[in-house]
């Protein structure tokens, strides 16, 4: 069982930025992804349309052996993660906005996160939010249209650099000393947030968190593949190949699927 992939999804090629900290961190397991970029953005979609989706997704990756289900996307984990724990028999990790590290750091007593509307008008979302932010400015931007951008292979365009000023200027103006990013797509964004935001700033994302939480849950279910061997990393995608081959670098090929 242990030699079983792991299994990770997202609404499309975001969750790369989950996969490559797995990878790092996990460097004998194998892994199955699937990117369901012909049906991105999940965040417009109503919490039923995700939680449908995200069971046929991981209908997929369990057709595939895998052992365990990383869920690489917020929206998903906060709309969906406790009906899949509920209908099926493996391990979920999920991800989701780290409200949590940024509230009880910030000296400013301000933070920014840049989300899906899916994911701030969840109630997992909210509750997380009620728990740690007493006393703290929380400022909520959803980031429509960048899922789309970047699904199109336009992380470093014109628009998408407009679009990020103009989400990322209220929060500069309320002097936020965090920027939480509650989307796996964002941490391609990177070298533009950098660029746009003061340097006093810190972002947090997630990913290697989840690297760490999968690696404590194999741990925990007898399921880590501790036997070095030949990794085998398959990507799939119900969209077309080429951003995501282009994310991951040339020695990674993408399969198209239909589901
Ligand atoms: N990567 C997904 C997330 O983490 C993007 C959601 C979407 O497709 O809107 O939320």
């Amino acid at each position: 069982m242990s030699k079983q992939p792991i299994g990770i999804f997202d609404s499309g090629v975001g969750g790369t930025s989950i996969w490559k900290e797995i990878q790092l961190l996990l460097p004998n397991e194998n892994t199955i992804y699937l990117a369901d970029s012909s049906n991105a953005p999940y965040g417009t979609k109503t919490k039923q349309q995700i939680i449908d989706l995200s069971i046929r997704n991981t209908q997929f990756l369990l057709n595939k052996g895998s052992k365990l289900i990383v869920v690489a996307c917020n929206t998903a984990t906060t709309n969906a993660i406790k009906m899949l724990r509920s209908t099926f028999d493996v391990p979920f990790i999920g991800i989701e906005p780290a409200i949590k590290p940024a509230s009880l750091n910030t000296y400013t007593k301000a933070v920014g996160i840049l989300a899906t509307k899916g994911t701030l008008s969840s109630e997992l979302f909210h509750t997380t939010t009620n728990l740690y932010s007493n006393g703290i400015n929380v400022i909520e931007q959803v980031g429509d249209g960048i899922v789309e951008l970047i699904e199109s292979g336009k992380i470093h365009s014109e628009e998408m650099e407009a679009l990020l000023k103009g989400y990322l200027q209220p929060m500069i103006d309320a002097n936020i000393d965090y920027l939480v990013l509650g989307c796996t797509h964002y941490p391609y964004l990177m070298p533009l947030l950098l660029q746009i935001l003061p340097k006093s700033v810190k972002i947090i994302d997630s990913g290697a968190a989840v690297a760490r939480q999968t690696k404590a849950i194999l741990h925990q279910h007898h399921l880590l593949n501790t036997e070095p061997s030949k990794t085998s990393y398959d990507f799939y995608t119900t969209g077309t190949p080429q951003v995501m081959e282009s994310l991951l670098g040339e020695d990674y090929k993408v399969q198209h699927i239909s589901l």
